[in-house]
């Protein structure tokens, strides 16, 4: 199956087994699975005779979902979970003991932010925020004896700060911890982690995976003694379990992944120099753009540039405002990742966790604008856009 090219494994791998065969992967909506007698139930929970034991940490189609992830993220084995955010929190709890410290770019999305900074606190865990993520050195001068290991979200949302990811992987295998990349703006249909050096990914399913807004989700890819670790553990304890329904949406957002990527990095691109040569717009976060300062890490290590983008508005708050309540096609909306391109203003929203001084530190002010672009005619957008940028004349 590894040897298949990405979309023959985006539409295949994770189908086997099923009887009456179907075209779709039959989605099995239930959490227990009946026995033939007491020996075997006790077989299949000792893990010496496949089968399944109980929804909360495993159903068939979840499983189709979770080895087809796998395969596309070039891992051993991957693990379905009900949220990106629980994903990261499952992690954090399979990887920390009370006392421990882990190092994190603070160029995160808000929610990884406030469990990086409130959550784990509150188990005994301390976050170390590398303020200056580019700078290799910044994260060797914050490792110490209790670093767990290194987490950095590339690209970021919302400035679209790119790692460079070898250098970081380089680093990290230096001093024996694992680097953690949260893959959800490239999807690996963009970006594969592991091929640059990462050893495990974390994915927001939400977005682009699922890529229609109708279903949480999220995932670890790693070696598979982490993700049975987390299956044995937290999940079966916690409980954070993806639903049947959710993985079968997943798996359909899969089968097109690589080709809606394609068309949002393109439509992301016209969109992106448009704005940028904008009278009334300060600067666009774009790396896709020749002056933006990582494009040559994106060259280097991603196919496409994604669709996620942010820009400054000359003016005021007042001003971003005006602007994002004036869209008429553009969906005001906290999400991306979708077939409709939609706006949000960061700083009083996805990232209202983050402090005035943090938002400040992470570049998020209160004349961003954050863009998922969508798959709409690229002049519909541009036509939205203008419209709406006209209220600043
Ligand atoms: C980069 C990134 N990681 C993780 C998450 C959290 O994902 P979820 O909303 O599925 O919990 C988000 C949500 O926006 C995100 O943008």
């Amino acid at each position: 199956m590894d040897e298949r090219r990405f979309n023959t494994n985006a539409i295949h791998a994770g189908r086997s087994g099923y009887q009456p065969d179907s075209m779709t992967i039959p989605i099995y909506q239930t959490v227990a699975y009946p026995y033939e007698d007491a020996r075997e139930a006790a077989q299949i929970f000792r893990g010496e005779k496949p089968g399944f034991t109980y929804g909360r940490w495993d159903n068939p189609t979840v499983q189709s979902f979770e080895q087809r992830m796998a395969v596309l993220e070039h891992t051993e084995s991957a693990i379905a979970t009900s949220s990106g955010m629980s994903a990261i929190f499952m992690l954090a709890h399979h990887l920390l003991d009370k006392g421990d410290e882990f190092l994190s770019s603070n160029l995160v999305y808000g929610g990884t932010f406030g469990l990086f900074q409130k959550g784990l606190d509150r188990m005994g865990a301390n976050v170390n925020w590398i303020t200056s993520p580019q700078n290799i050195e910044a994260w060797e001068s914050n490792i110490t004896p209790r670093t767990k290991f290194l987490f950095v979200e590339s690209p970021s949302n919302p400035n679209l700060f790119i790692a460079d990811l070898p250098e970081l992987a380089k680093l990290a295998k230096k001093h024996g911890l694992p680097l953690i990349v949260d893959n959800t703006i490239c999807t690996p249909a963009l970006q594969n982690p592991v091929d640059l050096g990462a050893d495990i990914v974390v994915h927001s399913t939400t977005k682009y995976i699922c890529g229609n807004a109708s279903a949480l989700g999220g995932i670890i890819c790693g070696p598979r003694e982490l993700v049975e670790g987390i299956r044995q553990g937290c999940i079966r304890y916690i409980g954070a379990s993806l639903s049947p329904f959710n993985a079968w949406l997943n798996l359909i957002g899969l089968e097109h992944l690589s080709l809606r990527m394609e068309r949002h990095c393109h439509n992301a691109m016209i969109l992106a120099r448009y704005l940028d040569e904008h009278p009334s717009v300060s600067s666009v976060n774009y790396p896709g753009l020749a002056s933006n300062p990582y494009h040559k890490v994106y060259q280097k290590q991603m196919k496409g540039c994604s669709s996620l983008m942010s820009f400054e508005v000359k003016g005021s708050y007042e001003d971003a405002v005006r602007v994002i309540d004036a869209f008429k096609l553009l969906v005001h909306a906290t999400h991306l990742g979708t077939c409709m391109t939609i706006v949000t203003h960061p700083a009083s929203t996805t990232h209202s966790a983050m402090g005035e001084e943090e938002l400040l530190k992470a570049g998020i002010s209160p004349v961003l604008i954050r863009v998922s672009v969508g798959l709409e005619d690229e002049a519909d957008i541009i036509a939205d856009m203008e419209q709406a940028l006209q209220k600043l004349n």
